[in-house]
């Protein structure tokens, strides 16, 4: 069975009657013409099918959480839709914490992650009753002990471990190879265990935790995953006599970008790992652990797109490359300058097939690098035309920038024929509102 991921476009996309592309029954023309560009626009239906489809994948596997990967999109009206699909978050920073706070009033649904939390973080954590904190490091284990002994808590754990699994994708976002940054190697796990056991009473080691990669297309891997996971679950239990009940794989699966992307479904990844459990489980006799499953741009890749209003163009006299300027860029979206990411671009008020030019679309900042898109085949493009870049709806808003001072774009949602803004367009008073004279 499909799923949204394997989309270029949200999956209420089509062109309506006045030849214009619609998301969510709303035109985007008169998206644009309310609320201005560039514009992050976000389909509702996507993001809760998407996660449905998770539900649905694991459904078998009755032991299983989700939670969202909160770096790929956080905001307010996110934590709304996902905890109302009954996924938690996967937080990594004192600002994905506390959004997720302020909307639910706690944190139990949520783990905090990564590689140097602060004594602040770790604080705000235990004082708002997070489930799980995953500990990337030795240094951490200790403050971590510490800061729970002196509120007089325990505090349930996973440690962070470096599988060793590969994955081809970009090598900025390989996690789980054994030369990475994050988590602990499997040779420096005994001396981690150890010193809970012997030293570290305030915590209560639950389970292990590793992310292998990010933007992933390849199945094989998540089978390997838990096979090295379960592995050590057995390890641990015949030396140390612990029985770990918690399993986190991480996320990492891939969306379609282009038609050359060929993404697999939830269920494609689903199967791999309840199989892995299923065999390694009965070979090692262990109980099955509670899962859980941490996506990220797989719940809010396809579903968001970025609206830009086309300005000047150039074309080369010695090459005759045309170049077409839009109001966006490296700012609202780092990915093309940072990994090289390719994306598939519409116009959103034209669909004149005989006058198509190839081009290439350049950012409105000041750099050479910043161009969305490289050589690209779209009609005859003029100043004001409307752009649609799909699949920009994780790491997109939650990289952006001021860069060159401008200001942050707004973010819509759209479904069943209404906008809502669920992010406002900053302002140039908020961006000198921290600024001080001297
Ligand atoms: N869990 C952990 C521990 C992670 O480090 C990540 C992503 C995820 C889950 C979610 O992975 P996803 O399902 O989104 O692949 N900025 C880069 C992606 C960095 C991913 C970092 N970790 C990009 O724009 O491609």
């Amino acid at each position: 069975m499909e799923t949204p991921n394997q989309n270029i476009k949200p999956v209420t996309t089509k062109i309506n009657e006045k030849g214009n592309i619609e998301i969510g029954g709303c035109d985007l023309v008169d998206v644009a013409k309310k609320h201005g560009t560039p514009l992050y626009i976000y389909c509702e239906k996507t993001i809760r099918e998407m996660a449905k489809a998770y539900k649905d994948a694991f459904s078998s596997y009755k032991k299983t959480h989700f939670m969202f990967a909160s770096k790929a999109f956080m905001t307010k009206a996110i934590v709304q839709i996902l905890s109302c699909e009954g996924f938690g978050f996967d937080t990594v920073s004192g600002g994905e914490m506390y959004t997720v706070k302020s909307v639910l009033g706690d944190l139990k649904t949520c783990l905090l992650n990564g590689n140097n939390k602060s004594e602040e973080e770790l604080n705000m954590a235990i004082d708002n009753n997070i489930r799980l904190i995953s500990v990337d490091n030795f240094l951490e284990l200790a403050m971590l002990n510490r800061i729970a002994k002196s509120k007089n808590k325990t505090v349930d754990i996973l440690l962070r471990i470096t599988p060793g699994i590969e994955c081809h994708t970009h090598k900025y976002i390989q996690t789980g190879h054994l030369d990475s940054k994050f988590g602990f190697d499997l040779t420096q796990l005994d001396e981690a265990i150890e010193s809970i056991v012997e030293d570290y009473k305030n915590l209560n080691l639950k389970g292990l935790h590793a992310h292998i990669g990010s933007q992933i297309f390849e199945t094989k891997v998540y089978y390997d995953e838990v096979k090295i996971m379960l592995g050590e679950f057995k390890r641990i239990y015949d030396k140390f006599g612990i029985k770990l009940t918690e399993m986190n794989l991480g996320g990492g699966l891939g969306i379609n970008y282009t038609i050359n992307d060929r993404a697999p479904s939830v269920y494609e990844i689903a199967k791999q790992i309840i199989d892995s459990i299923d065999k390694y489980t009965e070979e090692y006799n262990l109980e099955k652990p509670t899962i859980c499953i941490e996506p990220g741009r797989s719940i809010v890749g396809t579903a968001g797109v970025t609206l830009y209003k086309v300005g000047t163009s150039k074309t080369i006299p010695i090459s005759n490359k045309k170049y077409v300027a839009v109001d966006g860029g490296m700012a609202d979206n780092p990915r093309p300058s940072l990994y090289q990411a390719v994306y598939e671009a519409e116009v959103v008020n034209k669909r004149d097939k005989n006058k198509k030019e190839k081009i290439t679309i350049a950012g409105r900042y000041c750099e050479s690098g910043d161009i969305l898109i490289n050589d690209v085949e779209l009609p005859e493009l003029n100043s004001n035309d409307l752009l649609c870049i799909y699949d920009t709806g994780a790491y997109g808003y939650s990289m952006s920038s001021n860069y060159n001072r401008t200001l942050k774009p707004a973010v819509v949602l759209l479904n069943n024929g209404s906008a809502k803004e669920i992010v406002k367009r900053q302002t140039y008073n908020q961006l000198v509102e921290n600024d001080m004279l001297l």
